[in-house]
């Protein structure tokens, strides 16, 4: 593998209070970038000061599109332990995602290379309050130059960081949902199942309509607006009475890594976790018939995120009194614990910063 070649800023920024971090706010000092081109292979793997990058205006990410991103986090335990959130699952994701956008993914070595180099020369970034983290955002895009529509022959691999606190205004309080019936997120054999850019294009839409009605995020629905896929940033599970169930991978539903790891911990708790098919008519039966208890969202960004209340047509819902529920904050203390080193890790989801 290329090494990496590390050229540290000389104008190190001043870090931001950490009492106010919001969502991708701040970046940090330095970025990683690798290119990769079919004849040179993956080259120029550099750690090198945040800035601009030089693209041509004819690079096919800025035409056809071709971009894909992940989102991770690292988190400094009390100890001051450096650590990252099962790292291996994105790198994976995006190397399944990049066989679906047609770019070059990076090798697992290049990308634990470039992560753990990128966060050790930002170390100083990563605060260590509670609910803060180092958001850490790898990402691929088609950079060869060219205008008829075909795959890129080139690729670009870059990683940014960006400390954060709570994704929602909100902060760990429940979040209004909007269920979406206009317009959709994705559909069979689309690209609802890869992190691509595109996916997030076609959802800001709807995202600001429901934003200016007042609900935080919207509820995406299958083609035929009746099977439940996620909600704008988050994978989404209902409780109810006898099961907690959430949208079974489709393949237009991203595989999110903190949906894998609450699938994973349910199991490992002998809760009745079920992956299957769920439509929004089940789920406004089972809130008239008082059956749901509680319903939240998972995701990187959003960690979990309790829903308070759901519109559907012209009713809003109140779920579990528009409280947190018992479950969502028993599983939000279960994985930012083992995030932060204060609970055991049975899962092995955490691996320590070389
Ligand atoms: C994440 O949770 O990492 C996401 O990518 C969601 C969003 C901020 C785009």
């Amino acid at each position: 593998m290329t090494d990496i070649q590390i050229t540290l800023t000389k104008e190190p920024k001043a870090l931001p209070p950490t009492d106010n971090l919001g969502f991708g706010n701040y970046f940090t000092d330095h970025m990683f970038v690798a290119k990769y081109s079919e004849d040179k292979g993956w080259y120029e793997a550099k750690i090198l000061p945040y800035g601009p990058l030089p693209l041509d205006p004819g690079a096919s990410v800025f035409h056809y599109g071709q971009a894909l991103f992940e989102g991770m986090k690292a988190f400094r335990q009390a100890d001051g332990k450096i650590v990252f959130f099962r790292p291996e699952f994105n790198q994976v994701r995006m190397a399944q995602g990049a066989e679906r956008m047609c770019l070059e993914a990076p090798p697992m070595e290049l990308f634990m290379k470039g992560l753990h180099e990128v966060v050790k020369a930002d170390a100083r970034w990563i605060p260590n309050e509670p609910n803060t983290s180092l958001y850490i955002r790898p990402t691929l895009i088609g950079t060869e130059s060219f205008l008829g529509v075909r795959p890129s022959r080139e690729t670009m691999f870059f990683i940014m960081l960006s400390p954060v606190g709570s994704y929602y205004a909100e902060g760990v309080k429940p979040v209004k949902i909007w269920t979406e019936e206009k317009y959709l997120r994705a559909a069979p054999g689309g690209l609802g199942a890869v992190k691509a850019g595109a996916n997030y294009a076609s959802s800001l839409k709807a995202a600001l309509e429901a934003k200016k009605k007042g609900y935080a995020q919207v509820l995406w629905l299958d083609v035929e607006h009746q099977g439940i896929e996620e909600v704008g940033t988050m994978n989404v599970f209902f409780v109810f009475n006898n099961e907690i169930v959430t949208p079974a991978l489709n393949g237009s539903i991203l595989n999110g890594g903190t949906r894998d790891a609450i699938v994973e911990l349910l199991k490992h708790k002998n809760l009745p976790i079920v992956e299957r098919k769920i439509t929004i008519t089940e789920v406004v039966e089972r809130l008239q018939k008082g059956e749901l208890r509680e319903a939240f969202g998972t995701g990187t960004a959003a960690v979990i995120s309790p829903i308070g209340e759901l519109h559907y047509r012209d009713k809003d819902w109140k779920i579990n009194g528009g409280q947190t529920g018992e479950l969502s904050t028993q599983l939000y203390k279960e994985i930012t614990g083992i995030q932060r080193g204060e609970l055991p890790d049975p899962f092995n989801w955490i691996t320590p910063l070389k």
